[in-house]
């Protein structure tokens, strides 16, 4: 391919994956497979690798991040970005919108949204690219975090031809509660400081210097302004709907997240309903905003110093309950981590009915200076889990503190809370029942071996009985072991034997995972896999050596020698080893020939393999591996959702059909 042929390549497979993207986070309305996704970036990739000089800085490829920032710079907004008068009285609202009124002389429309808690963002779009985003500062300068919003999926980096050649568009940055609470968990589990709310973390995540991590956070978006674009439509609602059909992810008037009304029973209308609904939305919003819709009418209203006299913000209060403190309990994390929960006399707040809150560590616990039977302030923040902010001291019954316990109330074993950290553990990894089910339960997660059928009351169940003490024990299982379980049929028992012979091809990257070893997460036992090889190579490495490896800082590298060294956790490895699990990274070494002379084509999505790690296998068994189904075809190794027209063809083409679990038998055979 001549170099203009390449170019034009890369600008129409840009092209695809940006209308798929906005298919998928703008709308909501994927057309292709993950897979397909995937296989589109790759080529794109592949080709900017080759021809760096044609990477176009909004190139889809950008989305994952790489850029760092040494320093954020401050540049002045184009137009300043003001902030919105806020009240939590309803008759303030009122007098607002009489007062626009009177003042206008005539009626208006008013345009009600929400108030979305996260952080403001202006973004600049020219010729239907992305070529600036600045946060609000102080409103009249802002700081540059471009590289960081490319990053951004519901942000789009080209826009639609119908869009005007030079413009800013407004919104708001958040985190949704979802993200927020795995990154929290993810933090936990690797007993870091966990994030306060989904706002300041939404914040400090635009902050972030390394855009790949904040890639990673899953921060979205909704757009709420568009600046500078002459004769656009008479009023903002309108506007906003335009930037829509320009490719931007704006507000739904069907889901009632923004509506015009001329009424002040229309404004109060919406703002009772999202007082209730805002908690069933999966991001959070602090209240709503209430704008005067025409353009003209914003103008004749003006500004005040600081913000526009034609919108107001109508903040919520946070929602809090007093209730009784019933007890204290204590909960052991798979780490060993202590968590203090706080059982409560059941009390109605924001629509549910909250039982119990989190104490967070023995910190908390004196700050709140916590008494039994107290009566406690219960408030509902934008976490899921509510939490106690005070005592209502005038209550209070009994002066007697709470004590935070010296003995793990699992095994008994003496806590240990090490300096610096606000966690107390407990040190018996190797026979407190919530750690060693907890360690089991991670080491056949999904994301580790993936072994299917045992879930955490089974698990538990055969611990009890004694039958698994550690994650080899999975390995020695026999049939006759699991039909003694009530509720485990024959083709139950079956099938979980089946997906622990499967777990053995799992590679040493996710078995590494599965170890739990502390702060040794996916991406950090990725890089071990990459640097070391070989289970050996890492269990014997030197600190020296681990500190060379990409990402890999002292407190890992020191977590992971104390592993290592650890006489009960190298018999466990010794006995993993033995039963057969992937110790060494798959080297491009034939492992059988089973597959010689055979064609495999592979279709669909696969749960426990990667489509690649299934491709890496055919070859290993020395099988070729098929794009497209034909006659010279042998198998079609078939995953769930699979195109139907490739079903068909296999079909009358008589080529065999594998599924994932038939194909791991053939090649362990
Ligand atoms: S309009 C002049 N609309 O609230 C109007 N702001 O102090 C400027 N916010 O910094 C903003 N949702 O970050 C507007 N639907 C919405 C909003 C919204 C959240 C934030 C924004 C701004 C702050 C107002």
């Amino acid at each position: 391919m001549d170099l203009q042929a390449i170019k034009a390549k890369i600008s129409a497979l840009s092209a695809e994956l940006h209308l798929h993207n906005h298919a998928y986070y703008v709308l909501n309305e994927p057309q292709i497979s993950d897979y397909e996704f995937d296989m589109l970036l790759k080529e794109l990739e592949q080709l900017e690798k080759a021809y760096p000089s044609l990477i176009d800085p909004n190139s889809p490829t950008r989305r994952v991040g790489g850029d760092i920032t040494k320093k954020f710079e401050a540049k002045a907004h184009r137009f300043p970005m003001l902030s919105l008068s806020n009240s939590y009285s309803e008759q303030e609202i009122i007098d607002w919108a009489e007062r626009c009124q009177k003042a206008l002389g005539e009626a208006s429309e008013f345009v009600c949204e929400l108030k979305y808690d996260g952080v403001a963002i202006g973004i600049q779009y020219q010729d239907g690219a992305l070529v600036q985003a600045l946060t609000r500062g102080d409103g009249q300068q802002g700081e540059e975090v471009t590289s960081n919003v490319r990053t951004i999926r519901s942000i789009p980096l080209k826009i639609n031809d119908n869009a005007p050649k030079d413009f800013e568009i407004r919104g708001e940055i958040f985190m949704p509660q979802q993200n927020f609470q795995a990154l929290n968990e993810q933090r936990a589990a690797q007993g870091e400081a966990l994030f306060a709310n989904p706002r300041n973390t939404a914040s400090g995540t635009l902050k972030l210097l390394d855009s790949k991590e904040v890639a990673k956070r899953g921060l979205d978006c909704y757009l709420y302004g568009v600046h500078g674009v002459q004769n656009l439509s008479n009023g903002h609602f309108e506007a906003v709907q335009k930037a829509k059909d320009w490719g931007f992810k704006v507000p739904d008037p069907k889901l009632r997240m923004i509506e015009k009304t001329t009424s002040i029973e229309g404004i109060m209308d919406f703002i009772h309903y999202w007082d209730i609904q805002r908690f069933t939305l999966p991001f959070d919003i602090d209240g709503v905003v209430l704008k005067v819709n025409s353009f003209e009418q914003q103008e004749q209203l003006g500004l005040t110093a600081k913000s526009p006299r034609w919108a107001i913000a109508y903040k919520f209060k946070t929602q809090q309950v007093e209730t009784k403190l019933e007890s204290v309990t204590y909960q052991v994390g798979r780490t060993g981590a202590i968590t203090p929960v706080a059982n409560l006399k059941p009390v109605q707040l924001g629509g549910t009915t909250v039982k119990r809150a989190s104490l967070h560590n023995a910190d908390q616990i004196q700050k709140l200076d916590l008494c039994h039977s107290d009566t406690v302030q219960v408030e509902k923040g934008g976490e899921i889990i509510p939490k106690i902010v005070g005592v209502n001291l005038a209550l209070r019954a009994s002066q007697e503190r709470i004590a935070f316990i010296e003995h793990c109330p699992e095994c008994g074993s003496e806590l240990i809370r090490q300096e610096g950290e606000a966690q107390h553990y407990c040190p018996n990894e190797q026979s407190c029942p919530p750690q060693v089910t907890g360690k089991i339960l991670h080491f056949i997660g999904r994301k580790a071996l993936n072994i299917e059928g045992l879930g955490e009351e089974t698990v538990e169940l055969m611990f009890a009985k004694q039958m698994i003490k550690s994650p080899l024990d999975l390995y020695h299982l026999t049939f006759d072991q699991l039909l003694s379980l009530e509720r485990m049929a024959e083709k139950s028992a079956n099938n979980l034997l089946q997906s622990i012979t499967a777990s053995k091809q799992i590679p040493l990257e996710r078995v590494l995972f599965g170890l739990g070893i502390r702060f040794v997460g996916e991406t950090v036992a990725k890089k071990l896999a990459q640097a070391f090889k070989t289970m050996t190579a890492l269990s014997t490495a030197s600190l020296e050596a681990l500190l060379l490896v990409d990402e890999i800082g002292e407190k890992i590298a020191q977590s992971i020698l104390a592993y290592f060294s650890d006489p009960e956790n190298l018999s466990l490895i010794a006995g993993l080893q033995a039963a057969g699990l992937q110790f060494e990274v798959l080297q491009k070494e034939l492992q059988s020939t089973i597959l010689e002379g055979k064609i495999c084509v592979i279709s669909g999505t696969f749960e426990t393999f990667s489509r690649d790690e299934i491709k890496d296998l055919v070859e290993l068994n020395g099988g070729k591996v098929g794009s497209s189904v034909s006659a010279k075809t042998t198998f079609l190794i078939a995953g769930a959702n699979m195109g139907p027209a490739k079903l068909q063809k296999a079909t009358d083409l008589g080529v065999t059909l594998l599924s994932e679990n038939e194909f791991i038998k053939l090649i362990s055979q």
